[in-house]
Order: structure tokens, then C-alpha cells, then sequence
């Protein structure tokens, strides 16, 4: 982990698309490069849904948090690949609910540390941190983290659009449960995970993104697959369900006008 060291302009690479850009263009951000709206442009020809993919994606995150907020008492969270700031993010959706709550953003992304930073300056319940999900046991440890969350109370572990970055060689699932293994009874996992039961579907769109990425992202899973990531946890209602239907709030989710992939998902407590 990298705390310390402020990402400047020069450690942002142009040259290639990256995933925080890509998703920051599609949720109509301004943080992105020719050549991440041009790995979506090639995207969206294979796949016309993914804007509104996002979209919901994004909708389906705030639920989530203010679902655990006001319904769960739920205080801290801990943002695993945290994306770019953009309109309601997990602290202010948060803080809405309870000033108090606390909020760690973790991307491995140098564009979402300038900008995190910029964001959350005043913001003394809440920082983000430059590091690889994978090292969590030494992000969890950092002095900052640790100042900052207090793990002997309920946490909420949020994996939203972003296990599918993560290649099975490097074991999700395992990641999850290592993450649950660090915070009590009464956390929660809020995941989304881009799925597809066709596997023509997830073999192409899984070769785009690798090549985006220059092999380092993981795959489209099916759904199935994702189910297992919640391992023992309690999955509460609707259940693991296309995520634009997770406890919809009256705003009418974006239309994806296909379904060449989703977002599957849905929030699980440790018992
Ligand atoms: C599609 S975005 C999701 C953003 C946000 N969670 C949301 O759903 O709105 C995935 C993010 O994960 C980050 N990411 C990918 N692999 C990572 C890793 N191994 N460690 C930390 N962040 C990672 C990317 O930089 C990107 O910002």
C-alpha cells in the first residue's frame, strides 16, 4: 500500500484504457481519456446495454448503502475498488443517513487517489487509499485504517462491480472470506458482479476487457459462480437477483435495451 505517496499526473497513464476512466465515462463523468471512451465505444458495439449496466450499477450501490444505513445501523464501510468520486458516494450517501458514519475508499488506481483526495479534504471520517485489494491484511492494518474504523463494530464490505477484476487465480472467494473473516458479527457484504449465462457472452467480453487492461482483469462469472462468493453468509431478501431489481426505490432504473451482460448480486451478513 501507497498511502503516503500522492499520485501526480505523470503516473496516470493515457496511453492505455483504464477500468476507474472507463466506468467514470460511462456514469457521464469528466475524468476519463480519448482512449478510455474509445475501449467503451468498442464495448458498447459488442454490448449496447453497458451504459446503462453502470448506471444501475451505481443505483443499485446507493440502495445498498442507505438500505444498510438506515435499516441496519450500519456505520462503517470499507469501498473494495472504491472508482472514481462521482455524484452520492458511499461516505455522503452515508453520512446522510448518520453524520457519524465512516468510510475507507481503497482503488489501486493513481486518478482515483488525486481525486479522492481533492474530495474528502474536510472530511475527517473518511479517507482513500491507494492499494491493491489483495493486500487488505496490510491496508486493514495501515495506522490511518485502523485510527479510522473500529473493527469490533458491524462493517459493511462492499465488493460492487469489481470481483470480476479479479482473476481466479487470485481466488475471490477467498478474498471475501478473508475480508468477513476480519469484522464481526453483523457486517455485511454488498456485491455486484457482471454475469452472463451465455458463454460466447462471457468468453468475448471477458477478451475485450483483458485486452482493455492489459491482462489484468479477471472474467465474467455466471451467476452461479458469483453465488459462491457469498459462502456461508446469510443473503437477505430479494436475494441474489439483477441488480436494478434489488429493492428498487421509485427512480426508474436506466433500460439496458440488452441483456448481453448484467449485474448480479445482492448483500449477505455474517451471522
Ligand atoms: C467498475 S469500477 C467500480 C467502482 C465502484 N465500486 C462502483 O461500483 O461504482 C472497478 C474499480 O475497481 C478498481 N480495481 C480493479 N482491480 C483492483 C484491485 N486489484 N485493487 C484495487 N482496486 C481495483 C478499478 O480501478 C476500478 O476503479
Amino acid at each position: 500500500m501507497d498511502r503516503a505517496r500522492a499520485a501526480t499526473p505523470s503516473e496516470v497513464d493515457v496511453s492505455a484504457p483504464s477500468v476507474a476512466r472507463m466506468y467514470d465515462y460511462y456514469l457521464g463523468g469528466k475524468d476519463n481519456y480519448e482512449v478510455d471512451r474509445q475501449a467503451c465505444a468498442a464495448l458498447s458495439d459488442a454490448a449496447p446495454g453497458t451504459a446503462a449496466l453502470a448506471i444501475n450499477n451505481r443505483r443499485f450501490l446507493i440502495r445498498a448503502v442507505r438500505y444498510l444505513a438506515r435499516e441496519h445501523g450500519i456505520r462503517q464501510f470499507i469501498d473494495h475498488g472504491s472508482g472514481l468520486p462521482t455524484q452520492d458516494n458511499v461516505h455522503q450517501v452515508a453520512q446522510s443517513v448518520a453524520p457519524e458514519s465512516r468510510t475507507i475508499y481503497i482503488d489501486n488506481d493513481p486518478i482515483v487517489l488525486a481525486h479522492g483526495r481533492a474530495l474528502l479534504q474536510q472530511d475527517e471520517a473518511s479517507t482513500v487509499v491507494q492499494a491493491d485489494v489483495r493486500d487488505f491484511g496490510t491496508i486493514y492494518s495501515d495506522p490511518e485504517v485502523a485510527r479510522m474504523l473500529d473493527f469490533s463494530k458491524p462493517t459493511a464490505a462492499l465488493f460492487v462491480s469489481f470481483l470480476h477484476c479479479i482473476p481466479d487465480a487470485d481466488d475471490p472467494a477467498s478474498l471475501v472470506e478473508g475480508v468477513m473473516d476480519r469484522l464481526p458479527k453483523g457486517s455485511a457484504v454488498v456485491m455486484s458482479h457482471l454475469a452472463s449465462n451465455d458463454p460466447e457472452v462471457r468468453r468475448q467480453l471477458t477478451e475485450m476487457m483483458l485486452a482493455n487492461t492489459g491482462g489484468s482483469w479477471g472474467r465474467v462469472r455466471t451467476p452461479e459462480e458469483i453465488e459462491k462468493f457469498f459462502g456461508p453468509l446469510s443473503v437477505v431478501e430479494p436475494g441474489l437477483v439483477e441488480i436494478s431489481t434489488w429493492r428498487p426505490d421509485g427512480v426508474e432504473p436506466e433500460r439496458q435495451t440488452t441483456r448481453e451482460w448484467i449485474e448480479y448480486g445482492g448483500i449477505a451478513f455474517k451471522k
